[in-house]
């Protein structure tokens, strides 16, 4: 079920570091405004993030008092984020676990959160989905952020400069619908339609200005858009998707 438009539900506010998000910050931005005010108070709250690269977002939540363990394949990017943790004196509220987000060794109904960012691409979504649904505990949701197939112009980028990403699964709106056969209701919302051109005064003749503007004007026509002309999702670069486990 695709998500009304409204970027903080209950009127709930959020600060988020942007310095965390790593990459793509400005982009990931809106998508962590919507999807941080879904955990609502994280205090004591316990977290696994799957494919946590160097723990930009297991600082992020462990800051806001969520108890977090962070896995990943690759170990040199564990040990990059153990001195990220360290850097901000989080240490204490994070474990970090050499593991495939396919095979999670986590007994049944641990989490009160799993959440991703970029990482179900490398995976086949439904057994990842399944492994989710185990682990997290009733009334538990996973949060997927990630990246979605149709944008003409990120498709053509991938196309001509990203060899690998022939061998990615990337997101489509039917994919993302297709989550609701592991988990009990799926919410999504799409981000960045036509809001990617301001890279153009970024990466191709970079205008800090220029690029802020163009961002923050693009985002505003971009919502409008949306609202106006729903099929357009389906053009987006990345969809927040949100998979409820019954209580
Ligand atoms: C594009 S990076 C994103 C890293 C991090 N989530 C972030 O946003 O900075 C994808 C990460 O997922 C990890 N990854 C890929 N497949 C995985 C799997 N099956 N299980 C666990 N981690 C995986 C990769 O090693 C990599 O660190």
């Amino acid at each position: 079920m695709s998500e009304p438009d409204a970027s903080r539900p209950n009127g709930q506010s959020v600060t988020v570091e942007t310095e965390l998000l790593l990459w793509w910050e400005d982009y990931y931005l809106p998508v962590f405004e919507y999807v941080l005010p879904k955990m609502g108070d994280l205090q004591d709250k316990k977290v696994l993030e799957l494919g946590t690269g160097t723990g930009g977002t297991a600082t992020l939540l462990a800051k806001k008092g969520a108890s977090v363990v962070g896995i990943d394949l690759l170990p040199f990017r564990l040990d990059e984020a153990r001195d990220r943790v360290k850097h901000h004196d989080v240490s204490d509220a994070v474990d970090f676990s050499l593991m495939d987000a396919t095979q999670l060794a986590f007994p049944d109904n641990t989490f009160d959160f799993v959440i991703s960012k970029s990482v179900l691409v490398f995976t086949e979504h439904a057994q990842t989905a399944q492994e989710c649904y185990r682990v997290l505990k009733p009334g538990g949701k996973a949060i997927f952020m990630e990246n979605m197939r149709h944008h003409p112009v990120v498709w053509l980028y991938r196309k001509l400069f990203l060899k690998y990403s022939q061998e990615l699964h990337y997101f489509s709106l039917t994919d993302i619908e297709a989550l609701d056969v592991a988990f009990d209701k799926v919410n999504h919302r799409e981000f960045h339609f036509l809001s990617i051109a301001s890279l153009f005064w970024k990466r191709v003749i970079p205008i800090r200005f220029l690029y802020k503007w163009s961002l923050q004007f693009l985002k505003v026509i971009d919502k409008m858009l949306l609202r106006l002309f729903p099929f357009l999702k389906r053009f987006c670069w990345i969809s927040a998707i949100i998979c409820h486990k019954k209580v």
